[in-house]
């Protein structure tokens, strides 16, 4: 792949369209704008201009053309963002191995679970008996083990660590990607004598595994998994969703259990909106992904106590980001797997559609021991973190009216301090080096000029670390750039492509290169003159010193001169 290929991918990729195919985008004057796929907001601060083919979010600072939110989105590389993008326009590209785009440590690791979970499914139907008789037991179809892609680590503590040897990986990386112990004699097996469940990413692909143990007798816990690894961070995938997501968008609604077994079991019965959280706390960051394929949640965790408290918190998180939560209430003695044998799937139909929102739950529940005051102020805790103020006058016209008290009570208890917008914060240091970014604006938007400015101002002229590093990196690619935007997308460093995409999306300034360049120098002059001060009021009546002082005073006056008094905007 060399630069006129990726340049030919993004320009016909419009980033209008690829954005538009995971989230609404609305037309808004020059631009589109969204809610932030990538930040948890209630008014939309997140843009995307067309004519620049940048986006940009104001709320978190994100910003990049069309392959950086793609990488960013997906969680996928430079290299597979590519890919994609090229395969969308029906294109197709050819990764020499001595590209610089070659694999990067994550394509490795995705390469290696993709190995492991082809090593664990050929282990069931080869060596699985044990493991296959337990999952008979559990009564799981052929068809669901096969679309979920469920697999078996043998009981050895090399058998995965020879299988990925034999496939050309490199001893090298197996201590990063969480499937191996490190031991005396190296590396081994972590995940021995278990069921494996693999874990997809919402785009597909395998990210980590959980594995569960055959028998009690079993040493370590009932379910081990993968750590956090280059690809995978807990608590911010749902087990699942890869191939949910579509019929969860269709229905407008997800029925969120908590384990592997709840999730196959609803799967195998036609629910085929529902994921597992894995675990029982449902996090902020899992909230945010279901939310992008719908905004009504129905915790469906286990009956007993601990299910229902940590479905209760479950569906206060929900509320706190805005969306609706329902719960569904078991039986004590059930979870979802253990309902649904039991009762089929019209009994869970009915409770489904009589699902009580969480405020008229907790309303009428008597079985979680809460006194109304308790139940009361738990509510008033979730409205306080509602950020959006909309949401948050909803929630406490419903907690009134249903408890029977006034809503201008329990809007006094919520009343929290108003938070900084730490978007503003962000700002004051741009400030400071406003000269140092106009120069790289005026640079941008005419590159031929960057050769001269590069023989007259070296890089240590810039004092924001930030904007030498951009400045230094106009100069390396100057030949490059007739189209900036490519560059954006080859960024590694994410601030600076942030900063860059700010750059781009302002208005071009009412000054000239030679103009900022000058003042650039008077900057560094005035410094020298400072320092040269400074020893001279030391004692050193140093006849150079004196010399260079009145040099750097005529250079000052002369650069003055040129100097127009509106450089600062
Ligand atoms: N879990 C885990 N580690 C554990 C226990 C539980 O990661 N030691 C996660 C698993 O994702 C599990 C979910 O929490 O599926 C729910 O736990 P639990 O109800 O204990 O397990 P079940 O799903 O009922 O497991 P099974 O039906 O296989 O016994
Ligand atoms: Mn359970």
């Amino acid at each position: 792949m060399d630069k006129s290929q990726i340049n030919e991918i993004i320009s016909r990729n419009n980033i209008v369209d690829v954005i538009s195919s995971y989230i609404p985008l609305k037309k808004s004057g020059n631009n589109y704008k969204a809610r932030c796929p990538f930040h948890d907001e209630k008014t939309a601060s997140f843009i995307v201009n067309e004519s620049k083919q940048i986006f940009k979010c104001f709320g978190c600072g994100k910003g990049g053309n069309v392959v950086t939110f793609l990488m960013d989105y997906e969680k996928i590389s430079f290299i597979e963002a590519m890919k994609r993008l090229a395969r969308r326009v029906g294109m197709s590209v050819q990764v020499s191995p001595t590209s610089k785009y070659k694999n990067s440590k994550r394509d490795l690791i995705y390469k290696i679970y993709q190995l492991a979970n082809a090593h664990f499914q050929e282990n069931l139907k080869n060596h699985g008996g044990l493991a296959q008789r337990y999952l008979q037991q559990r009564q799981l179809s052929q068809q669901t083990i096969d679309e979920f892609q469920l697999g078996y680590a043998l009981d050895s503590f090399g058998a995965l660590r020879s299988y990925l040897l034999k496939n050309n990986i490199n001893s090298k990386i197996l201590g990063q990607t969480g499937l191996f112990g490190s031991g005396s004699n190296g590396f081994y097996d972590l995940f021995r004598q278990r069921l494996m469940f693999p874990i997809h990413s919402s785009s597909g692909n395998v990210i980590a595994f959980g594995g569960r143990v055959l028998d009690s007798e079993q040493p370590g816990g009932k379910y081990i998994n993968s750590p956090t690894t280059d690809i995978y961070q807990k608590g911010t995938e749902l087990y699942g969703l890869f191939k949910t997501k579509y019929e969860i968008s269709k229905l407008d609604y997800v029925l969120v259990s908590e384990g592997y077994m709840d999730f196959l079991r609803l799967y195998e019965n036609g629910f085929h909106n529902a994921v597992a959280s894995l675990g029982t706390a449902l996090t902020d960051q899992q909230i945010k992904l279901l939310s992008r394929f719908s905004q009504k949640i129905y915790i469906l965790y286990d009956g007993d106590m601990a299910g229902r408290k940590a479905a209760i918190k479950a569906a206060g998180n929900v509320l706190k980001q805005g969306y609706e939560a329902k719960l569904i209430i078991l039986p004590p003695e059930h979870d979802p797997d253990s309902f649904l044998k039991a009762y089929g799937k019209e009994k869970l139909e009915e409770l489904i559609a009589r699902a009580p929102t969480l405020i008229e739950f907790l309303h009428k529940d008597k079985s979680m021991e809460m006194s109304r005051k308790e139940k009361l102020e738990f509510l008033i805790e979730v409205l306080k973190k509602v950020e959006d103020d909309l949401s948050k006058e909803l929630l406490a016209k419903e907690i009134a009216e249903t408890f029977g008290i006034s809503q201008a009570t329990i809007t006094s208890k919520a009343r929290t301090r108003k938070r900084n917008n730490f978007s503003q914060q962000q700002e004051k240091p741009e400030n400071l080096y406003s000269e140092e970014r106009l120069l790289l604006k005026l640079l941008i938007s005419e590159p031929k000029n960057i050769k001269n400015v590069a023989q007259t101002l070296k890089s240590d002229y810039f004092l924001s670390e930030k904007y030498r590093k951009i400045y230094e990196l106009l100069i390396d690619k100057m030949f490059e750039i007739d189209n900036i935007n490519v560059l954006i997308g080859e960024m590694e460093d994410e601030q600076i492509r942030n900063t860059l995409t700010d750059i781009l999306l302002e208005e071009m300034p009412n000054t000239s290169i030679a103009e900022v360049t000058s003042s650039l120098k008077i900057r560094q002059l005035k410094k020298e003159l400072q320092q040269i001060n400074l020893e001279l009021q030391n004692g050193d009546m140093n006849e150079n010193l004196l010399k260079r002082k009145a040099e750097i005073k005529k250079e000052i006056i002369k650069f003055g001169k040129k100097i127009v008094t509106r450089i600062l905007y």
